[in-house]
């Protein structure tokens, strides 16, 4: 067992290519933390960094009290499951469990017990005479983690590990080693191949972009309080819609004008953020999740002040709720997320999520109410969060 820290690690590959940025990240004694980030922002990079499969350029990197920028991979007591599994397609499933313990000079009967130990615990017991080709694909990634367990070392690190399994067996695996690394609490590093993996699994999840991070923090807060514009823009999905608005801060009620639109602001939402008041009058960014956009008729109270209208362009029915695509005529701010480009390609440039049982329709005008409390604000100059 044992923490993992980053103290300001650096990695130029020798093409000179600054893939980390003065890195810092503590990881906790059985944490499990995901790493996340458009793709070549740094997660593998920072994976192998730990690993010592690559270099560390500059700054420290400790795991336990130890400092390990020179010790050797197999000298680190960490063990990594990688996206193609790297199993050896000759040995049975029992060799490529144990062959790591076998090169590490354990004894035989040790290698034995900790195999059928580990294969108990993945329930590949029925298979230990197989060999790979012979296994379903989540076997495969089973004996892969079977191979990490057995070692029992300090720390994961799994890059992307579900990355071949098809949608279902993805969702299995995904409650199951979630529910393994707390059996095991062994501290992990892992890099989802989803949102929906990178919001379930960790403890906390840390966003990376282009080599710089930009929050630590547990799924829930890195949602409901995203520092910046790019993390507000990362997590969740369909995307946070970002529009440039007009400010009016005023103590009998304070609004954002968005395009030809005006929205009341929730007056607890402005008194949580004092800082708002430097921006009165001015343009900032404003965020808006899709499930805080409904189909007004849908709701019951009041929403009076609190609505926009468009025309609905596309309707996508997803059977528990309708992706309601519609145009607002303000102007939406880029999140600086490279994959991010093919939403904005998209025909409008805002989402909601609303009631399946909306009655809403193609081409026909929609009111659409805003749940204001939920907003989200940021400085158009620094894409930081509004607080103080
Ligand atoms: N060996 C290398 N030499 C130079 N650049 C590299 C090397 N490996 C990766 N990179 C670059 O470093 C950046 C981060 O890569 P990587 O860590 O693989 O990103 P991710 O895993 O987040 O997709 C990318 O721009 C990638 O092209
Ligand atoms: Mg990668």
């Amino acid at each position: 067992m044992a923490t993992v820290t980053l103290d300001k690690v650096n990695k130029i590959y020798e093409n000179g290519y600054h893939a980390i940025h003065d890195l810092d990240l503590e990881i906790d004694d059985q944490e499990f933390l995901v790493l996340v980030g458009p793709s070549g922002c740094g997660k593998s990079t920072a994976l192998r960094m730990i690993a010592g499969l690559e270099s560390i350029s500059g700054g420290e990197m400790k795991i336990g009290e130890k400092v390990v920028n020179d010790v050797e991979p197999k000298d680190r007591d960490i063990a990594m499951v990688f996206q193609n599994y790297a199993l050896y397609p000759h040995m049975t499933v029992y060799d490529n469990i144990g062959f790591a313990l076998k090169l590490a000079k354990v004894p035989k009967d040790e290698i034995d017990q900790r195999v059928r130990q580990a294969s108990k615990i993945l329930e590949l017991d029925a298979n230990l005479d197989r060999k790979p080709g012979q296994l379903s694909g989540g076997q495969r990634q089973r004996v892969a983690m079977g191979r990490a367990i057995v070692r029992q070392p300090a720390a994961f690190l799994m890059d992307e590990p579900l990355s071949n399994l098809d949608a279902k067996l993805r969702v299995q695996m995904r409650a199951e080693i979630a529910a393994l690394q707390r059996e095991l609490a062994v501290t992990t590093v892992y890099v989802p191949h989803d949102q929906i993996e990178a919001m379930t699994m960790g403890d906390r999840v840390a966003v990376l972009k282009d080599g710089y991070l930009q929050q630590v923090d547990t799924p829930q807060n890195l949602y409901d309080r995203p520092d910046n514009v790019f993390v507000a823009a990362f997590i969740g999905s369909p995307s946070m819609n970002l529009f440039e608005a007009t400010l009016t801060v005023d103590s009998a009620g304070s609004s954002i004008k968005l395009g030809s639109q005006t929205l009341t602001l929730d007056a607890d939402a402005v008194a949580a953020r004092p800082g708002l008041k430097k921006h009165d009058g001015a343009t900032i960014i404003i965020g808006i999740r899709p499930e805080d956009f409904e189909d007004s008729t849908m709701i019951e109270h009041d929403t009076t002040g609190r609505q926009l209208t468009s025309t609905v362009s596309l309707i996508e029915s997803l059977g528990s709720e309708l992706m309601v695509h519609f145009d607002i005529d303000a102007r939406r701010v880029d999140s600086g997320d490279p994959d991010a480009v093919e939403e904005s390609d998209s025909a409008s440039n805002s989402v909601g999520r609303f009631h399946p049982r909306s009655k809403v329709r193609m081409r026909e005008e929609v009111t659409i109410a805003v749940s204001t409390e939920n907003m989200h604000f940021f400085d158009p100059a620094t894409h930081l969060a509004i607080w103080e």
